[in-house]
């Protein structure tokens, strides 16, 4: 009987369940989107409740469509939107507060604080591979803590759980309030700023300067291993959960990116940039993050170099729901191709800030460059190529922390069936660019930690063996004129500084 691996995928957009046969291919997906909540300008949250609902939704969908039962799946593994930060209630499964999303901009004025303490945007570098920035889950549990009565009491009497979706999901899966198991990764502890890179654990003096009672945190196991089964009447009820990677991660390792030197950049709601540089922690003096990539089983952690972009997808949707240019994302090439170029606009979408490689919390969005003459088409590409430009950026920054200039960039997500962005891409690298067959590499990649942990694969060979190209752009602009854009979208960043 052929069998086969379920992944859930909760993103920040949708959750999707993807179930995989062993060469890779999707054999079944559903997806849905949930609610967007912006309670004021730079805060983001969702509903957690929402999103748990969702997820049983999913997983029963993908099920459905492809008419399989429970039995023809071995295992099930979890990716996530990291640094997403949820804190419930361990009695009642109730979260206190609704999520705080990782574009989430309100604890600003707390990092600026913690860092005036001292060492400022670098005091937890040398620990945890981070910036002190609005982007990662330490100071999202403290804001919640501070904001919701009595928080913070019940959270240092063990009574509040935190995590982030996959701790969130995996704990609703495996039982709730019911038994269930409170446990993350590396990968997306790695996100919190409260994990000593080294050891792989929780840093109790960051914890007590960020103000998070340890008792509310979950334990870090490896990124493949079984941490439970999934209880109640669901579809997948009695099977094992066996890997958790967030979702970065996750795709790092769908695309095989698994020696150090490959690197991958996928197109979501952002850009992310990983490059994988074996077991050795490389710390950035670019602007980079350094993350876990994953820690299989018993093995040693690898590790990766990080280029987080905030805005890239997102600016696709809010040039559709917000200004109404295009009516669907996907008209956006077609609007983009009305013209030759982009008339001189260039758009910073500084919507969080700045990620990488500035880290600037006080940046905000700028169109510049604008005449008369500029139009919607050259709108539309200003904003495809801002995907270009910023993934640029993070790739200089890679290059020199890691002194290798990069060969040839993988790539997947969303906006890679964009023909004009992946060739504009290539150009403006002036590096081939190269899409995969199987581009839901996400999902993939939590798939392979979770067969590989139950003997489904058998190693790193079975997961390089079903990598296969499907298409290759090769750079096309001549260097004068890649350079002189490049310098154009470098003035137009300078522009969105001190706004906050
Ligand atoms: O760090 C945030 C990242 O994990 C979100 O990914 O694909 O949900 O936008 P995505």
């Amino acid at each position: 009987m052929t069998q086969y691996v379920a992944a859930i995928d909760q993103g920040t957009t949708s959750t999707r369940c993807m179930v995989f046969d062993h060469s890779g291919r999707v054999v079944a997906a559903d997806q849905v989107e949930h609610r967007q909540i912006f309670p004021s300008a730079g805060w983001v949250e969702h509903d957690p409740e929402e999103v748990w609902e969702n997820t049983r939704r999913v997983t029963a969908g993908a099920l459905a469509k492809a008419d399989l039962v429970t039995e023809d799946l071995v295992t099930v593994g979890i990716t996530n939107q990291r640094e997403t930060t949820v804190v419930w209630d361990r009695a009642t499964g109730k979260p206190v507060h609704n999520a705080i999303v990782w574009q989430d901009t309100r604890t600003d004025a707390l990092c600026r604080r913690l860092g005036e303490l001292g060492g400022g945007q670098e005091r937890y570098r040398p620990r945890t591979g981070l910036p002190l920035a609005t982007y990662f889950s330490g100071p999202k549990i403290r804001w919640i803590l501070d904001a919701v009565e009595g928080a913070r009491e019940r959270a240092e009497a063990g009574e509040l759980a935190f995590g982030n979706m996959d701790s969130w999901v995996l704990w609703n899966m495996t039982g709730g309030p019911d038994g269930g198991v409170h446990v993350t990764d590396p990968t997306n502890a790695s996100r919190t700023l409260l994990m000593d890179l080294e050891t792989l654990s929780w840093d109790e003096e960051i914890c007590a300067d960020m103000g998070v009672p340890p008792a509310m945190l979950p334990e870090i196991r490896s990124s493949s291993e079984v941490y439970g089964k999934v209880r109640g009447r669901g579809p997948l009820s009695g099977l094992p959960i066996s890997g958790i990677l967030g979702d970065q991660q996750a795709a790092t390792f769908g695309q095989a990116c698994l020696s150090p030197g490959e690197a991958k950049n996928t197109y979501g709601t952002g850009n992310f940039v990983l490059l994988n540089t074996g077991t050795e922690k490389v710390m950035s003096e670019n602007g980079l993050l350094t993350t876990v990539c994953y820690q299989l089983g018993d093995q040693a952690a690898v590790y990766a170099l990080e280029g987080s972009i905030a805005v890239t997808g997102s600016l696709v949707q809010w040039l559709r729901d917000n200004l109404g240019l295009i009516s669907s994302a996907d008209e956006i090439e077609r609007v983009a191709r009305t013209v030759e170029d982009n008339g001189g606009a260039y758009f910073v979408p500084a919507f969080s800030g700045l990620f990488a490689p500035y880290w600037r919390a006080d940046a905000r969005g700028a169109i510049v460059g604008l005449t008369r003459f500029v139009n919607r088409g050259h709108l539309a590409r200003a904003v495809l190529e801002a995907t270009a430009f910023q993934t640029r950026e993070v790739i200089d920054a890679m290059n020199a922390d890691s002194g290798v200039p990069l060969k040839a960039l993988k790539v997947d997500g969303g906006m890679v069936v964009n023909e004009l962005l992946m060739q504009f891409q290539a150009d403006i690298l002036g590096v081939p660019v190269i899409r995969p067959v199987v581009n839901e590499t996400t999902a993939l990649g939590a798939a392979y930690a979770a067969g590989l942990a139950v003997g489904f694969w058998s190693g790193e060979e079975d997961i390089r063996a079903n990598w296969a190209k499907d298409r290759e752009w090769t750079p096309r602009m001549d260097e004068a004129h890649r350079e002189e854009q490049y310098a154009n979208w470098k003035k137009a960043v300078t522009k969105t500084f001190d706004w906050v």
